[in-house]
């Protein structure tokens, strides 16, 4: 890997000098049925709008575009399921003939363009169909990742008001079924929002009884409109009509409603397959994520079908199903080029297999490159990666709200060195300073916040779902004419970019974004909690986990483990087992500074067995003694 021999700088420079020229050349890969009257147009929207006045349609551009210039035998999507040992092949014309028909039956329920629909479905063939098919007519998709409980999904039904809600009867995890209707009804109860109705897939693990006059079953429904010859055509849409909400952790338990576009969102996307992963079309490519993620959103779903690849739609885990070589045996059955996966789930891998020995029993000659993202890719593991599968191994940063990658290290143009702790450099649009607390921008190798000067480049979100004044508010407001990324981190000399950590609530746990200031509101909810505080401690296989500290009210003499038992009990109920939350810790008293601010920081230092000081404006030093004391009881920082 030789900068010099990349293209990266010219092309990285061009996008910066020349934003419109530059993404207007990147739209070329796009069939739109009218062109953008701007590509750029900084008077509409809040810090602007990419290719206003542009007609176009997501569905059309992954799909039925390849079937009419010959992809249509070719796979779309590889759906390996180990969990249910199930193999389905799907080409583009199958696939194309599955939406049509289900976007057929979600017209004959009402659904417009402009409409939600929630989908809130395991990771199988259907809930793609599902999601090409919202776009096809216009309709706005909000799907809800499983391993969120009833309560999240109220929330975020409630936000959405979604016209209709599509589900299954379960998901399957390695060792369980979950069943989902329980969790779907249960959000319909508590959600002020209902929707006219619901459409069931059953599968063959689970039978999911049907409410009547609400539910529907999917089967029977593309049959029945199959039979009859059923049939939508995609509806043409603004490029600046939303394609999904996807709802992300915010500083509360109120998460945000992050709104994709469809014209910058297929045209950042695009481009991203070949510049930074260095895919070309006809190619199968492997996403290890979830659909209920922005990952699996972007590149399962929507980014191999706009470059014409295929996808592999993968419902499995690293390790468990059955074994940790079940990656390798994916990538060599199904050719994969690439696996996009998160650093925990090399994590997993490494802690079963730590030689090696399943990497050197499948034939990985087609597979060139390992892409990490969605959280820091510790060094030990990546170097592990490298070493077991002799192929470059490319961290890459970004969030939710992007979309997409704000940096990586661009297969495509020509690789960059490798700097084990960096996702590399910035991406094309994206203009990334490290700033202090007054927006000053700081020298190289020095710690600040990271911010992106506006606009942010096509894809990213141009506001939360009919909240502007808070996203103004979350991301615009503190640092005036950037988007706050809310991480922290710095630059090298080389440009190089390191991203250290949350300047916020938010953890990140098995590359889930979590808000510790969601849980703290559950656990404020039980009834013999006085004041809690969560914070997100270090752990070897997920990154972080949580752990909360309780100080129970006056008077209360149960028995702490039991109250303890009942808290955890009462976030896997409330935000779901996604949370991981398995850690309470009853304490006499919290940690805070003379004014009242709990002391998070210092408490995760000590669980974390890091070097700390006593804070000069603590109120009373002897508590973080009990903290530590609390902890090591639990075998926590010792
Ligand atoms: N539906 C229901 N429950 C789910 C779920 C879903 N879709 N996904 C996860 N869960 C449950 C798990 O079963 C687990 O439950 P448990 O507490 O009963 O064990 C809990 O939520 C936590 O899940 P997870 O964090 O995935 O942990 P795990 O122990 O099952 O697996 C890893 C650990 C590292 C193997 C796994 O986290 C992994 O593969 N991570 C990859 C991360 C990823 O894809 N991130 C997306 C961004 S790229
Ligand atoms: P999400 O919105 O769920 O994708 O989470 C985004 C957050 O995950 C970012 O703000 C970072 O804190 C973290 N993150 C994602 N990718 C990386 C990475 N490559 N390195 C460090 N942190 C990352």
């Amino acid at each position: 890997m030789d900068a010099r021999t990349s293209r990266y700088h010219d092309v990285y420079t061009r996008s910066m000098r020349d934003p419109e020229g530059f993404w207007g050349e990147a739209a070329q890969a796009i069939d739109w049925y009218q062109p953008a009257k701007k590509i750029f147009d900084k008077d509409a929207g809040i810090y602007g709008r990419w290719f206003t006045g542009a007609v176009c349609n997501t569905c059309y551009n992954a799909i039925d575009r390849h079937v009419e210039r010959g992809r249509g035998a070719q796979p779309a999507i590889i759906y390996d399921s180990p969990v249910t040992a199930t193999k389905r092949v799907i080409t583009y014309a199958q696939l194309l003939d599955e939406v049509k028909t289900l976007a057929a039956v979600l017209r004959d329920f009402g659904v417009q363009k402009g409409d939600r629909v929630i989908l809130y479905m395991p990771m199988v063939p259907e809930a793609l169909v599902a999601m090409y098919a919202c776009a096809r007519l216009g309709a706005i998709h909000g799907v809800v990742f499983g391993g969120f409980a009833a309560k999240e999904l109220a929330t975020r039904i409630d936000d959405a008001k979604p016209k209709l809600i599509l589900s299954a009867s379960c998901g399957i995890e390695v060792n369980r079924v979950v069943p989902y209707k329980p969790l779907l009804d249960t959000a319909i109860e508590l959600a002020q929002a209902k929707p006219e109705a619901c459409i069931i897939l059953q599968r063959p693990q689970c039978d999911a009884p049907l409410t009547a006059g609400r539910d529907h079953d999917w089967a029977s429904l593309r049959d029945k409109a199959r039979a009859a010859g059923k049939s939508a055509d995609c509806v043409p849409v603004l490029a600046t009509d939303p394609l999904y909400i996807l709802y992300t952790s915010g500083t509360t338990g109120i998460p945000k409603g992050v709104v994709r576009d469809n014209g910058g969102h297929m045209v950042a996307l695009t481009w991203s397959m070949h510049g930074l992963y260095g895919v070309s079309p006809g190619e199968t490519w492997w996403c290890a994520s979830d659909i209920g993620w922005v990952v699996g959103h972007s590149y399962i779903v929507y980014a191999p079908l706009f470059h014409g690849c295929t996808s592999i739609l993968w419902e499995g885990k690293p390790v468990g199903t059955p074994d940790a070589g079940a990656f390798w045996r994916c990538i060599s059955e199904h050719r994969a080029v690439a696996l996009f996966t998160a650093p925990t789930a090399f994590r997993a891998i490494k802690k079963e297999d730590p030689n090696g020995e399943h990497i050197r029993r499948h034939d990985l000659s087609n597979f060139r490159t390992l892409f990490l993202a969605g959280e820091r890719a510790d060094p030990p593991t990546v170097q592990w990666a490298e070493q077991h599968l002799k192929k470059p191994v490319i961290d890459h940063w970004w969030q939710t709200e992007t979309g997409w990658g704000i940096a990586g290290n661009p297969m495509g143009l020509g690789p960059l060195p490798v700097k084990h702790g960096s996702p590399t450099v910035p991406m094309p649009g994206y203009d990334v300073r490290i700033v202090d607390e007054a927006c000053r921008e700081l020298p190289a190798n020095t710690m600040g916040s990271i911010v992106i000067k506006l606009p942010l480049p096509p894809s990213c979100l141009p506001t939360l779902w009919q909240q502007d004044e808070r996203f103004k508010e979350s991301y615009l407001a503190e640092f005036p004419g950037y988007y706050k990324t809310a991480d922290a981190g710095f630059k090298d000399e080389d440009g190089y970019l390191f991203i250290m950590g949350r300047t916020d609530d938010i953890i990140n746990v098995a590359g889930h974004r979590l808000s510790t200031g969601g849980m703290e509101e559950v656990l404020a909810g039980h009834p013999d909690v006085a004041e809690c505080a969560v914070i997100g401690i270090a752990d070897a296989l997920k990154g972080e986990v949580p752990c909360g500290f309780v100080v129970l009210k006056a008077g209360v003499t149960r028995d702490t483990a039991e109250i303890e038992k009942e808290i955890v009990a009462l976030v896997r109920d409330k935000i779901g087992p996604v949370a991981a939350f398995k850690l309470a810790i009853t304490v006499p008293r919290l940690p805070k500074t003379r004014s009242g601010k709990i002391l998070r920081g210092t408490m995760k230092k000590i669980a974390d067995g890091e070097q700390w000081s006593m804070p000069a404006t603590i109120e009373d030093p002897k508590v973080l003694e009990e903290i530590g004391g609390a902890l090591k009881q639990k075998g926590v920082g010792t």
